[in-house]
């Protein structure tokens, strides 16, 4: 009933970039996510989708430790990045969260300017030796976010002047310019107009080539279009995780199947 996905290219098995053993994520006495095992694979685009409250945004942030800011969140098991632990004590979680960088639902520019809003993460990292290498950075980012032709003669302006589907490329690329190899997406079209939308979808399928991508989504069809990779949360378990092509033609559990075909959700 959706678009068929394009099943060229599709299986193709890449290294494990993410690995989760026996997450449990807990909000006081609330269980949110159980037990859930995966490997999320490098250079490659992994769609997180389920019914509201399903615990798909609870499941990405354990990815880069942001439930850490959340004071009654409490995560239990093995998360490792390239088989190294993330919650070792010795992990700073601020450089953590520049190797596995996040883009949200809302489109959040600083209130700065478009060069300083790509320039922060750099500086604070020590990216750049000086400026003109900073300049590089943020163009080569701005490039990469598909939003430097639109850009390129107002960098001073402030990045809150854009419109919804630039402030949002601009996120992106602001998360791209401290080098990540893993970029999470919550939702990062929904308060985006179709033609933004099929913007950063292009985009997301371009990023692919270098990092491991994650993107939560209520959109069946945008899981289909942009990734490779699907796993169907239901009430905090993993419940399917597959090729996308399989997981929206040939679901194996009874939950996927009422999900897609939209009995559920
Ligand atoms: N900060 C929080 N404090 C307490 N409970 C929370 C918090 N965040 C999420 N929860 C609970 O954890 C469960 C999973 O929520 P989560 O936000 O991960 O779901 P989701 O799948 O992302 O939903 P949606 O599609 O609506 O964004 C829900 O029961 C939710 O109420
Ligand atoms: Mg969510």
């Amino acid at each position: 009933m959706y678009d068929t996905p394009n099943l060229e290219n599709k299986v193709v098995t890449n290294e494990t970039k993410i690995s989760a053993r026996g997450c449990q994520v807990y909000y006081g006495d609330t269980h949110a996510i159980k037990d859930v095992d995966v490997d999320i694979e490098d250079k490659t685009v992994t769609a997180f989708i389920g019914p509201s409250g399903c615990g798909k945004s609870t499941f990405l942030r354990c990815l880069n430790r942001m439930n850490d800011t959340i004071d009654v969140c409490r995560v239990e098991g093995d998360i490792t990045l390239d088989g190294e632990d993330i919650y070792d004590p010795k992990v700073d979680p601020v450089q953590l969260r520049a190797k596995v960088g996040m883009v949200f639902q809302k489109p959040n520019p600083f209130p700065k300017s478009i060069y300083d809003n790509i320039a922060y993460g750099p500086r604070i990292h020590g990216l750049a030796k000086n400026k003109a290498d900073l300049d590089d950075i943020v163009e080569k980012s701005l490039r990469r976010g598909a939003i430097w032709d639109e850009v390129k003669d107002r960098l001073d302006a402030p990045g809150t002047g854009l419109s919804g589907g630039q402030q949002q490329r601009l996120c992106i690329a602001r998360a791209v310019a401290t080098e990540p190899e893993v970029l999470l997406m919550d939702e990062p079209c929904s308060a985006l107009d179709p033609i933004a939308t099929a913007q950063v979808e292009e985009l997301i399928d371009e990023l692919r080539q270098d990092y491991s991508v994650v993107i939560v989504t209520h959109s069946m069809q945008q899981a289909a279009r942009v990734s490779q990779k699907t796993a169907f949360f239901h009430l905090g378990n993993l419940v399917e995780y597959g090729e996308t092509g399989q997981i929206f033609t040939n679901p194996q559990d009874p939950r996927t199947e009422s999900y897609i075909t939209g009995r559920i959700g």
